[in-house]
């Protein structure tokens, strides 16, 4: 297992280059599964979340080969085992994105139950919900999903809402599903998210009938077949935020490329008011911290609200504002695994149920901390940049399911990021 040791603080300068979204490549890369034959993904992140989507198809029967730059050659002619095998999916939980797909495409699929993790329970019942709702006869069998659909889905109109709203892959799946499906799918309170949309343009690439994308209606007419695709993968909207919170957090300058500042623009307003500047230059953004930071009151939301998966970072930018700030999270209610590790670094930071009320200090001292999960562990990161003395974080391999090599982008804009074997 690896640990990072690092020094700070520092000031980050320069300019890094955003990778291909790891939230839009997992459900495309499944996606792949409805076309028959050779598709082509390009520019996704090198990482270990983008690996076991890989090994998960390949155990269904694709043939995967990667090319330069992200790209996956992905061939699905032959899916021989239409069965998400629990030693895979427990590594992962979007490996939930095959099931609709399968299902579409097999007319029978077998899924592992993904199982809970650190940002809480994360149930799929809505998935399996609207997938009844096309027709789908499911149970469950030994941790299994076990989905049926002999005489093929069929359209019908369905609410995908749930407790905390909208949910990404449910529509993702639902979505998918439906493309095969006979007659006309209505989804209401669809998650509007850009993954989601890059999802619904490179279905629409493959001959899906998809209209209403990036609303909370999404309209399907299904076909009777897909063609596999050349797709390219939208920029990382959660990676350039991190990045834009680095910048900020260390005073520094940094120019982000392959941005799109458009689909970040309730990020981009809590940067703006609490003094970072953020500018957007094509499809390039320059941030720059001034080393006052002002308070934030913050709450996650579904897009275009703030998202859930920056929440931590952020929580680590604040805690070193003027002032008292408020962070709600109203996704996952138990995502603050981050709380007492920041506050192993000197942060003060009380949580009051799904709260975190944020009394910024002057500043963050080293310390040895965990990681917990992947956003959590940005934080961390964040906070061990601007931390004075060296911070050892533990368990990295959080980091390196959604940041590729965070440390080889870092340090080349002034960061003191070491990686050791433990
Ligand atoms: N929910 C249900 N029932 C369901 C599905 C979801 O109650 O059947 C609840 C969830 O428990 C949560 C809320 O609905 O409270 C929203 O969850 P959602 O389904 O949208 O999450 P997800 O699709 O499983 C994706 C991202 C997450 C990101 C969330 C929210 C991928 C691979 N994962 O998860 O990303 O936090 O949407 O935006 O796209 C990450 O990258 O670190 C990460 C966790």
């Amino acid at each position: 297992m690896d640990l990072f040791r690092i020094q700070g603080p520092v000031k980050l300068t320069g300019t890094v280059k955003v990778n291909g979204s790891k939230n839009a490549s997992l459900p495309i890369i499944a996606a792949t599964l409805l076309a028959p034959g050779k598709s082509i993904i390009k520019g996704t992140p090198r990482l270990s979340d983008i690996e076991v989507c890989c090994q998960l198809l390949e155990s269904l029967g694709c043939k995967i080969t990667k090319g330069d730059q992200g790209e996956l050659n992905i061939d699905s002619a032959n899916i021989d085992n239409p069965v998400g095998d629990y030693e895979i999916v427990r590594k992962m939980r979007a490996s939930i994105a095959i099931l609709g797909p399968l299902l579409a495409r097999c007319r029978k699929a077998k899924v592992s139950m993904p199982g809970g993790c650190a940002i809480g329970d994360r149930p799929v019942d809505i998935h399996i919900r609207g997938l009844r709702k096309l027709g789908a006869q499911i149970h469950l069998e030994n941790g299994y999903i076990v989905a049926e659909a002999p005489d093929g889905l069929t359209a019908n109109s369905i609410f995908l809402g749930g407790p905390f709203g909208s949910t990404v892959l449910g529509t993702a799946n639902i979505m998918m599903a439906a493309t095969l499906a006979k007659g006309k799918t209505i989804i209401e309170s669809a998650a509007c998210e850009p993954e989601v949309t890059d999802l619904a343009n490179c279905l629409n690439k493959m001959g899906a009938k998809i209209t209403g994308i990036g609303s909370p209606r999404l309209v399907i007419e299904g076909v009777e077949q897909l063609n596999p695709v050349e797709y390219q993968i939208i920029p990382d909207r959660i990676e350039a935020g991190t990045f834009m919170v680095a910048a900020a957090i260390t005073s520094g300058e940094l120019t982000l490329e392959n941005c799109k500042v458009n689909d970040m623009m309730a990020v981009v307003d809590v940067l703006r008011n609490i003094g970072v500047s953020v500018e957007s230059k094509g499809d390039a953004a320059v941030v720059a911290g001034n080393g006052q930071l002002k308070t934030a009151d913050l709450t996650t939301q579904p897009y275009p609200g703030f998202p859930t998966d920056l929440q931590a970072q952020f929580m680590a930018l604040l805690s070193m504002s003027k002032g008292n700030s408020i962070i709600t999270e109203k996704i996952f209610p138990d995502r603050f695994m981050h709380v007492a590790e920041l506050n192993r670094m000197a942060a003060n930071l009380r949580k009051e149920g799904p709260t975190v009320i944020v009394a910024g200090v002057d500043k963050l001292i080293a310390a040895p901390v965990m990681a917990s999960d992947l956003r959590a562990s940005a934080a961390l990161v964040i906070a061990a940049l601007a931390a004075e003395g060296t911070t050892i974080i533990n368990r990295v391999y959080h980091i390196d399911r959604g940041y590729e090599k965070i440390e080889d982008r870092l340090n080349p804009l002034g960061a003191n990021i070491i990686r050791e074997k433990t």
